[in-house]
């Protein structure tokens, strides 16, 4: 009951996320909107790393879903990278179009890595937790490096 409720939510979270259907969207939108991906990502990558450095007890579910959102919401963003969809308010690199398929793998890679922590969330394999997360750090950092600048001052 209790797990079926917490799934509910979740689900509610990232359906809330969309805020926009299938016409073609205006740049600043699609920024926002991976913006906002990109976010919660972080957050829930916070409740992981609050697990790691041991400030919080591994709980498995909590693992999975926390998991279970940066995926998903890597599927989300991965979609979110239009043509030339720059501006000041973006960190996005041009790289991300010139070397599209470098970028899309380094998807594929943060989605395996996130993927695997729901498995090992799920599995309440406590072992196995600090490697993987190191890949989702990797992986993280990867993209980041070769396609996303550095923070502006602003
Ligand atoms: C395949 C590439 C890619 C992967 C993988 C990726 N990101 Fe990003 N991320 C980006 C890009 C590009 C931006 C900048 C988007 C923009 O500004 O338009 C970004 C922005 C962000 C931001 C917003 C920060 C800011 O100040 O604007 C956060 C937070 C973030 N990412 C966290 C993460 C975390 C945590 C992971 C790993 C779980 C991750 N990202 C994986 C490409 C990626």
């Amino acid at each position: 009951m209790f797990s079926q409720l917490k799934q509910f939510w979740v689900a509610l979270a990232i359906g809330g996320a969309i805020v926009w259907g299938t016409g073609p969207a205006q740049a600043g939108d699609v920024i926002k909107e991976r913006h906002t991906l990109m976010e919660e990502i972080g957050q829930q990558l916070g409740k992981l790393v609050k697990v790691l450095k041991n400030e919080a007890p591994f709980n498995g579910q909590e693992i999975a879903a926390a998991a279970q959102m940066i995926k998903d919401n890597l599927d989300k963003a991965e979609k979110l990278f239009p043509k030339g969809s720059l501006s000041d308010k973006s960190r996005a690199k041009p790289e991300i179009w010139t070397d599209n398929a470098t970028f899309m793998k380094a998807f594929d890679t943060a989605k395996k890595a996130a993927a695997k922590i729901v498995e090992i969330g799920k599995a309440e394999d406590e072992m196995e937790f600090p490697e993987a997360m190191n890949s989702v750090f990797q992986s993280c950092k990867g993209c980041h490096e070769k396609f996303r600048f550095p923070k502006k001052d602003n």
